[in-house]
């Protein structure tokens, strides 16, 4: 078989977030995949990076008060540990916020400008003036112009499923500070796709699933449209060359970030960045995720081939993942981060369960939890680990700790499983990883019955040569799934090598007998799982999305609240409705939003006024002048939390100009006291 050099990727996981479940759907199979094919001897190198531009890392950074940089290189660290947990075998893991991606995404960009594919357009684009920046994507909220739901996204409704841009919206408000943007001209770039009709439609049939082929195809009725790949200042990212005050847009250097790690991993090798990926016998596969495949399907390999670069031979499309058959949530507790999961269980039981999950396609998988602890402990731990601990410590105890020669039946049987290493191998090469682990099972049921019908446990009192026999089949039988599931579990198969004193498997070795020789001490593989730690998890997730109640208040506490609420009589519960009614849609143009005083100071000629500093979630903060003297002495009111009506226009006063209004209730006696969320939140949260 002719040794194949490959180079494989995953998506880049955003810089500002953190991983979880979701993520790890695609980083696991990836993985499982690159490990087979290192284990058939193949050259296969794998690289990932994290995502680092744009706003949403610019906006957080500004928050915390520290540079962007200075953000990407903490959770570059949080994650690289957590991939390490998961057992990711990464050549190299990089961040697309470096040198090597700035020369490649420059290169590519000039390339396409010297081939007339990049032109230059004036655009009408919201720009908060409160902000003092162009808004894009996802930072601009407004009511859907195609289904009318309100506050979604600037480009796509998850409701009807439109897309749309930012400027189409109603009702559009910045979603930093919920002021009404304006609309400003800026000039934009745009790499034209049009021109590149051809080649897409042709390298788009044979490089992606047919689904997402044919579903990307649609749009090749009309003209293709151009793609913005420019932001305007402030962004953190690429400068344009010849721009001053235009940056790449995020998606441009994302995938050049393949590039670019794999470049930095040449480099470390005394190699370059042609040796693979302009070598025509190299492979280039990524896998993605379906909601990402218009970058990668369309534009990614437009730019390539335009720019000179070769184009990937296959992009890997993914579904979601559902927990417990629905799309996973904070308030149920399913929307579970890598960093919770790993407090509470081991990262092979969801590499094994995945496994078992995963074929290949496009189709969502489902973790359901109850069937997640019964897979791991029934299969893994009950079926095939068992098979290991009892064969071995029974070896160890009775017969010396020494493997003999197998016995006929276990000989056969042994056979008849690697008969199927083909099958299995086709199934990995696939990424059917779930039909690959069927024939694992099967393998460790067959085991199993052979093993019950050779009682080894009653045969050694009377024929420890036997015994030894049996127990010799019974461990080379283990070693054989061992050796299969190792792509999938590489920790536990380290552990069996050093049960048996080998060198790492690979493929190849699953054609050896190991007869005749001594076995080590049997150390754990595999632990089962106590349903307890999964609710634990699931506890602990859930405590991660609501509020800390206050001291002394406890959940029961407010269960018990909420039925009594629901008990009372409705009259007394609740007052009468007020005679004006207002609709829906009028209540919810109001933005109401938690705001932490950060100063307050009386305001000098105004026996009310109070002028407050807040600390709504934004880049700079507010003032807001309140008429709350007579309540409160100003030095008492910095560090609490009041509600903020955040998209009143502002009003200019005698004293300043006032950026929106806190809201207080006053008592029939004329008590007044400002409203506040019932437990600390964080500034900028929005009230619904
Ligand atoms: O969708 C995402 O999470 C992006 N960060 C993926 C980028 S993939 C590649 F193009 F870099
Ligand atoms: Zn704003």
């Amino acid at each position: 078989m002719e040794k194949r050099k490959i180079i494989v990727t995953s998506a880049l996981p955003y810089a500002n977030g953190a991983l979880h479940l979701g993520h790890l759907v695609e980083y696991l199979q990836t993985d499982f995949w690159v490990r087979y094919q290192r284990m058939m001897g193949h050259d296969c190198v794998y690289v990932c990076a994290d995502d680092t531009h744009g706003t949403p890392v610019m906006i957080r950074a500004r928050k915390e008060g520290i540079t962007p940089e200075a953000l990407i290189a903490r959770s570059y660290e949080a994650r690289v540990r957590e991939f390490g947990a998961f057992e990711m075998g990464f050549d190299r893991y990089g961040s697309t916020n470096c040198e090597e991606n700035r020369i490649l995404s420059e290169q590519i960009y000039l390339r396409l400008r010297e081939r007339g594919l990049i032109s230059s357009r004036q655009v009408d684009q919201l720009y908060c003036e409160h902000c003092g920046m162009f808004l894009p994507d996802r930072f601009v909220k407004g009511v859907c112009p195609k289904c009318g739901a309100p506050d979604r996204d600037g480009d796509n409704c998850s409701v009807c499923g439109a897309t749309y841009n930012p400027s189409d919206l109603r009702e559009p408000h910045c979603a930093i500070c919920g002021a009404t943007p304006v609309m400003r001209q800026s000039e934009q770039l745009f790499v034209e796709l049009e021109p590149c009709r051809d080649f897409l439609k042709g390298w788009l049939p044979t490089h992606t699933d047919k689904g997402t082929a044919d579903k990307l195809l649609e749009w090749f009725g009309e003209p293709l449209r151009g793609w913005n790949i420019s932001r305007d200042a402030p962004y953190f990212g690429f400068k344009i060359p010849g721009y001053d005050d235009k940056y790449f847009y995020v998606w441009l250097d994302a995938p050049v970030g393949y590039m670019a790690t794999l470049w930095a991993w040449a480099k470390a090798r005394g190699q370059t960045l042609e040796d693979w990926w302009q070598d025509p016998k190299a492979e280039i596969y990524h896998f993605i995720g379906k909601d990402i495949v218009r970058f990668h399907c369309l534009f990614w390999p437009a730019e390539l081939q335009a720019a000179g670069w070769r184009t990937p031979t296959q992009v890997f499309v993914h579904g979601f993942l559902m927990v417990n058959g629905a799309k996973m949530s904070k308030s149920e507790g399913t929307f579970i981060s890598a960093a919770t999961y790993l407090k509470h269980l081991p990262a092979q039981a969801l590499r094994f369960y995945y496994a078992c999950k995963l074929n290949g396609t496009v189709d969502d998988m489902n973790l359901d939890l109850r069937d997640f602890v019964g897979r791991v402990n029934s299969d893994l731990v009950g079926k095939i680990t068992n098979l290991a601990s009892r064969g071995a410590q029974m070896l160890n105890k009775n017969c010396g700790g020494r493997l003999g020669a197998m016995d006929p039946d276990s000989r056969a049987l042994l056979a008849e499983c690697r008969a199927q290493l083909p099958e299995l191998q086709e199934a990995y090469e696939r990424r059917d990883f779930c039909r690959a682990m069927v024939i694992v099972r099967e393998w460790a049921d067959k085991a199993n019955q052979l093993f019950d019908a050779k009682m080894p446990w009653r045969l050694v009192k009377e024929d420890p040569e036997a015994t030894r026999a049996v127990l010799t089949g019974t461990l080379n039988l283990f070693r054989l799934m061992a050796i299969a599931l190792k792509p999938i579990l590489p920790a536990y198969a380290a552990k069996v090598e050093a049960l048996f004193g080998e060198a790492p498997y690979a493929f190849a070795d699953a054609a050896r007998d190991l007869e005749g020789r001594a076995i080590a001490p049997y150390e754990r593989l595999a632990d089962r799982i106590d349903p307890k730690a999964v609710e634990a998890m699931v506890a602990e997730t859930k405590a991660q999305a609501a509020p800390a109640l206050p001291k002394g208040i406890t959940e029961k506490d407010v269960k018990a609240g909420l039925r009594q609420l629901a008990q009372a009589p409705a009259g007394n519960a609740f007052p009468p409705p007020r005679q004006e009614t207002i609709a829906i849609d009028d209540f919810a143009k109001v933005d109401l939003r938690v705001a932490q005083v950060l100063a307050a100071e009386a305001v000098e000629g105004s026996d009310k006024l109070i002028r407050l500093t807040l600390d709504a979630g934004e880049p700079r903060p507010r003032t807001v002048f309140a008429g709350i003297r007579k309540a409160y002495a100003p030095e008492s009111l910095p560090g609490r939390q009041v509600i903020l009506v955040a998209n009143l226009a502002p009003r200019k006063m005698r004293f300043g100009l006032s950026e929106g209004m806190v809201l207080a209730a006053e008592d029939a006696d004329g008590t007044l006291r400002l409203a506040q969320p019932f437990a600390p939140m964080t500034p900028g949260a929005r009230l619904r």
